[in-house]
């Protein structure tokens, strides 16, 4: 892990934050409503309005003494953390970067350790702030260092992977991965404040577009039809990298994220809505092994195989797994399983977290645009759809 410490240059006082950006015009804002927990998802294209737009309200007053600790990947380090360390310093704070090793196999306990060893080394205290820069490894370990540093420290998110973007920066779910299940230390915390450049998606692997867009496709199945329609229309556009048009995809998924969180920050009930293709896609990549599929390609998968549950079950077509057997397919995401003995994908799924007892939790398609929670799936069902 790199570590580089960068002192904050000396400000003038009173520090008068609007007055060194240029003016924003078209800067995108969704509210998430949660009460004192409440923030902002800014999306634009240029750093400079991002943070004039999304941290002026939180930090107005003087920050030189503000320390901050930046964490990021290698991979995104080297495209952005000069960029995003300037923003930082001109708004007073000096600021600590760790730079770790991109992957899944980062999100471990023992990376947080030593995150929590660069803090401490940092004198970081409870008004200083911990920012995540990168895709959504980085974010739920970045956001599970700030939920318990200290007992919980400020959090920033500025998310660069389109599956970021678009899922894990929003929403405050936190974790680290267990050697025996994914994601299963964690938090519900959440950020003060969310910056998205969608200019970042230039520079993202076309692989990893795709894997964002598995999530984006998923908004349209379990909320809203017409963003189906809407992204089967454009698909090739947002797969040649047209900004405009994924701005608008981010743009809509955040609303709709924002929007069932704001109902059920803790998933008591709705926002398990939000795993659709999830049940099937986790036991995918147990699997397989974490990295033989990206977590996008996998809940792709997913969600074909539930929706072949769905329609075994006589609540939608086969027109409808059809369909989405072709906009996955045109986002670049596999639809058929591996070479996988379909009992050991079912002893993968008994682990899943949405299960009650014995009996799996699957979210399934009942309409174009609606979804709703069983645990009363058949096993023999099951197997069928995974044949
Ligand atoms: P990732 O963080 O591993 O990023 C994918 C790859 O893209 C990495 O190699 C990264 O270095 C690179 N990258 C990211 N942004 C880039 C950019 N702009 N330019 C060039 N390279 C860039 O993976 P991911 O798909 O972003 O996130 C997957 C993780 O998110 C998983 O750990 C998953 O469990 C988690 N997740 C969390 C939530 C949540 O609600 N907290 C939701 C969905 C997924
Ligand atoms: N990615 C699922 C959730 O945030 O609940």
């Amino acid at each position: 892990m790199l570590v580089v410490q960068s002192i904050a240059k000396n400000l003038q006082m009173p520090y008068d934050y609007k007055s060194i950006f240029k003016v924003v015009s078209d800067i995108k804002t969704i509210p998430v409503q949660l009460e004192k927990r409440s923030y902002s998802i800014y999306l634009d294209d240029n750093w400079e309005s991002l943070f004039q737009e999304g941290l002026s309200s939180i930090y107005t007053k003087d920050a030189s003494d503000r320390k901050l600790l930046l964490i990021t990947d290698e991979n995104v380090a080297n495209w952005y953390q000069q960029a995003v360390e300037e923003q930082f310093r001109n708004l007073g704070f000096t600021v600590t970067t760790a730079v770790i090793k991109p992957g899944e196999s980062a999100k471990t306990l023992g990376e947080a350790e030593k995150l929590y060893d660069i803090a401490l080394e940092a004198n970081l205290d409870r008004q200083s702030l911990v920012v995540a820069l990168g895709g959504g490894v980085i974010g739920d370990l970045a956001g599970f260092v700030a939920a318990t540093y200290m007992r919980g420290v400020p959090f920033v998110q500025i998310p660069t992977s389109l599956l970021a973007q678009v899922d894990s920066s929003v929403g405050g779910k936190v974790a680290v991965n267990h050697p025996k299940a994914k994601n299963v230390i964690g938090a519900f915390y959440q950020p003060q404040s969310v910056l998205m450049n969608v200019s970042s998606l230039k520079t993202l692997p076309k692989r990893e577009l795709s894997t964002g867009l598995a999530e984006v496709i998923k908004y349209g199945v379990i909320y809203d039809e017409s963003f189906l329609s809407w992204l089967e229309t454009h698909m090739t556009d947002l797969m040649s990298l047209d900004l405009s048009l994924l701005s608008k995809a981010i743009q809509r998924s955040c609303e709709i994220k924002a929007d069932v969180v704001s109902q059920d920050e803790t998933e008591q009930g709705l926002r398990a809505i939000l795993n659709f293709g999830h049940t099937v896609g986790h036991a995918i990549e147990s699997s397989a092994g974490y990295g033989s599929y990206t977590h996008g390609e996998a809940v792709s998968i997913g969600m074909i195989v539930e929706t072949r549950i769905t329609h075994l079950m006589g609540m939608v077509p086969a027109e409808y797994v059809n369909r989405l057997e072709a906009v996955l397919i045109g986002a670049g995401l596999p639809v058929t399983l591996p070479d996988v003995d379909p009992n050991v994908l079912i002893g993968w799924m008994r682990h899943d977290k949405k299960n009650i007892g014995d009996k799996i939790g699957f979210v399934l398609p009942v309409g174009p645009g609606r979804v709703e929670v069983f645990h009363n799936v058949e096993t023999d069902i099951v197997l069928e759809a995974l044949a």
